[in-house]
This record gives structure tokens, sequence and C-alpha cells, in this order.
């Protein structure tokens, strides 16, 4: 089996000056159209306690008594972080609760501001989506300056839930997002 970093390193396709001049964009829509690469890209985002493929049956049966999978709940970034916390969730066994970006939910919000490697943005989530105490496992595809997990580990904790993993696709080493997110540690499938 050829290790999930060269596989995602493999389908990956490198796109210099995107959006902007100077910014190599790596860019991951080949990796998620390769439906191998995909699945395992959900199960290493899951993290190893969903690693039992019976993981996802049981967690809503009591056959062989339920499987904690280390976390109550997915939160997924909007928008390529959606098409993995979606898929993580299902495969865990929890549900999936959307950060947005400003403007789309409809209900109370809370909102938070942030610089991106390329312009700033708002995400905002509804105050009700997440409970006191709840485990959040986070997830969005490209770890990059930090500000967009920043602002969602924020937001998360406004609410009074508890980050206790944050998984990633890639870490772009060099823009220091891991430093910018501590003390949480990230979960990087692929670090470059
Ligand atoms: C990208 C990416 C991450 C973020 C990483 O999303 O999907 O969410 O940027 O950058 P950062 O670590 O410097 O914050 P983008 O805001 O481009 O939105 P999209 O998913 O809607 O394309
Ligand atoms: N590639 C894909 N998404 C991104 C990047 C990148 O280099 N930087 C911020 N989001």
């Amino acid at each position: 089996l050829q290790p999930l970093d060269g596989l995602i390193a493999s389908l990956a396709v490198d796109i210099p000056d995107f959006p902007v001049p100077g910014v190599v964009f790596r860019d991951l829509t080949p990796v998620f159209a390769d439906g191998p690469a995909f699945r395992r890209m959900v199960e290493g985002l899951a993290g190893p306690q969903t690693a039992d493929p019976r993981a996802a049956a049981v967690a809503h049966t009591d056959e062989g008594g339920p499987r904690d999978p280390g976390f109550d709940v997915v939160v997924g970034v909007e928008a390529r972080g959606f098409l993995l916390a979606a898929a993580v969730a299902l495969h865990a066994g929890v549900g999936v609760v959307p950060v947005r970006k400003a403007g789309k939910l409809p209900r109370e919000r809370v909102s938070a501001d942030y610089a991106l490697e390329y312009g700033t943005a708002t995400v905002e989530m509804h105050t009700d989506s997440l409970w006191r105490g709840q485990r959040v496992l986070l997830v969005d595809d490209v770890l990059a300056t930090g500000g967009t997990l920043g602002a969602a580990i924020a937001l998360i904790e406004e609410l009074g839930a508890v980050v206790t993993a944050v998984s990633v696709v890639i870490e772009l080493a060099e823009l220091g997002g891991r430093q910018q997110i501590a003390p949480h540690a990230v979960h990087a499938l692929w670090t470059t």
C-alpha cells in the first residue's frame, strides 16, 4: 500500500501564481476525485479510533457496545472543508456542523474575522450548533497561515465546546499555521 502522504502528493497539482502572484496553490480536487485516495483521506482525518470498519455501524447500535471515536461531532469549514467533514462524520458515526462564511447562516450566530494568505474574511457559526463541553474534531483541507482554523477554534470555544483534535489534508509548513493555532495540535496527512 502506497504511503498516504505520497499518494496525496502524487495526485495534488501545484498551480503557480493562483489566486494571486507569488502564491503556489496546491489543488486537491484530483485527490478528492480519486475514490481510493478519498476513502483513505477520510479515514486518516477521522483518526485511529475509527479505524475499525465496523465503528460507524456500532456507533449507533448496542451491538458490541458503542465505540467512542474520541469526538462527539465533526466541524467543517466552508467550502472545501465541507467535502471532507461530512464524509468523516459519516465514517465516525457522528453529526457534522458547518463553519460558514459571513452572511449565510439564518439564525443567531457568533462571528470571527481573520486574515487569509490572500485576503481577509469572516466566519460564523449558529450559537446553538454546539453544546457546552461537546468534543469537536475540526476538519479542513489546507492549513496555510492558520487564520481560518484559528477563527474556527475561536468560535467553537466561544460556544463552550472543546476542540479535541484538528485534522487537515495538507499543512503548508512554511506559512506557520501550526504555530498560529498552538496549543492545539494539528494532524496533517501531508506536511510540505
Ligand atoms: C482555504 C482552505 C482553508 C484556508 C487555509 O479556504 O480551504 O480553509 O484557505 O488558509 P489559512 O490557513 O491561511 O487560513 P478559502 O478561504 O480559500 O475558501 P474555500 O474553501 O471556500 O475555497
Ligand atoms: N492551496 C489550496 N488551498 C489553499 C492554499 C493553497 O496553497 N492556501 C490557502 N488555501
